[in-house]
C-alpha cells in the first residue's frame, strides 16, 4: 500500500512539475521579442502541457485501483504548484531572472528531467503503453535540452563548460531542497491537524455556552456593534 502511495505521489509531483514548466514556457513565449523565440517557447510549452496530460492520465489510472480515501490525497490541484515550489508567487522565471540565467535554467532542468524519468521508467516497467509514453517524453526533454544548448552556444559563446556544470549543481540542490520542503510540509500537516481539530472542538464548546436570548437589545442601536463581533 505504501509503494502504491509512492507511485501516486511520483506521478502527481511529475505532473505538477510539467505543468509548472508549461506555464513558465508560455510566459516566456508571451514576453519574447523575436518571433522565432516566441515560436520555440510556444512549441516547448505545448510539449510540457502534453507531458502533464500523460502523467495525469497515468495518475488517474492508478488512483482508480486504490481506495478512495488514499486516492483523494493525490488529486492534482494547480494552486499547490506554489506551495510545492514549481511556481513562485514573485512571478514567472522569465520575469525574475536574467535572460542568460533563464536559458541556463532551461538547459540544466531539461537534462535533469530526462534523468529523473529514468527512475519513473522503472516504476512503469510492466506497462508497455506507459513505458512508451514516458520514453517519448524523455526524447522531448532531450530535444528541449538540445535547443537550449544551441541557443547558448549561439548567443553566449564565451560561456565555459564549468559554468554549465555550476548551473546543473545549483538546480540539483534546489530540487533536493524542494523535496525536503514538501516532506516537512506534509509532516507538519500531520502533526498540527489534531491540534486544529482540538481547537475547533473547544471553540464550538465555548460558542455553544453563549446564550443570545438573555442579551437585552431594547433601546440599543445594533449598527453600533463591532463589525467583527460574532453576536
Ligand atoms: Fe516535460
Ligand atoms: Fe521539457
Amino acid at each position: 500500500m505504501k509503494n502504491n502511495s509512492n507511485y501516486l505521489n511520483v506521478m502527481l509531483e511529475t505532473a505538477s512539475a510539467e505543468f509548472g514548466s508549461a506555464l513558465e514556457m508560455l510566459a516566456a513565449c508571451k514576453t519574447s521579442v523575436k518571433d522565432t523565440f516566441a515560436f520555440g517557447y510556444f512549441e516547448h510549452s505545448k510539449d510540457e502541457y502534453n507531458h502533464t496530460k500523460t502523467f495525469l492520465s497515468i495518475l488517474s489510472k492508478a488512483a482508480r485501483m486504490m481506495p478512495a480515501d488514499i486516492a483523494r490525497k493525490y488529486r492534482f490541484n494547480s494552486i499547490s504548484l506554489f506551495s510545492k515550489g514549481y511556481l513562485s508567487k514573485n512571478g514567472y522565471l522569465i520575469e525574475t531572472m536574467k535572460l542568460k540565467d533563464f536559458i541556463a535554467y532551461v538547459y540544466t532542468n531539461e537534462l535533469l528531467a530526462k534523468e529523473s524519468f529514468e527512475g519513473i521508467l522503472k516504476l512503469v516497467k510492466n506497462n508497455y503503453e506507459d513505458t512508451n509514453a514516458i520514453k517519448n517524453i524523455m526524447n522531448d526533454e532531450l530535444r528541449h535540452h538540445g535547443f537550449a544548448k544551441e541557443h547558448f552556444l549561439k548567443y553566449y559563446p564565451k560561456l565555459q563548460p564549468w559554468q554549465l556544470k555550476y548551473y546543473k549543481a545549483k538546480e540539483t540542490a534546489k530540487n533536493r531542497f524542494r523535496r525536503i520542503y514538501d516532506f516537512n510540509l506534509k509532516l507538519l500537516g500531520k502533526l498540527l491537524n489534531p491540534l486544529y481539530i482540538l481547537l475547533g472542538y473547544f471553540g464550538v464548546q465555548i460558542i455553544s455556552l453563549i446564550n443570545t436570548s438573555n442579551l437585552s437589545r431594547t433601546g440599543r442601536n445594533l449598527m453600533d456593534l463591532k463589525s467583527n463581533s460574532i453576536l
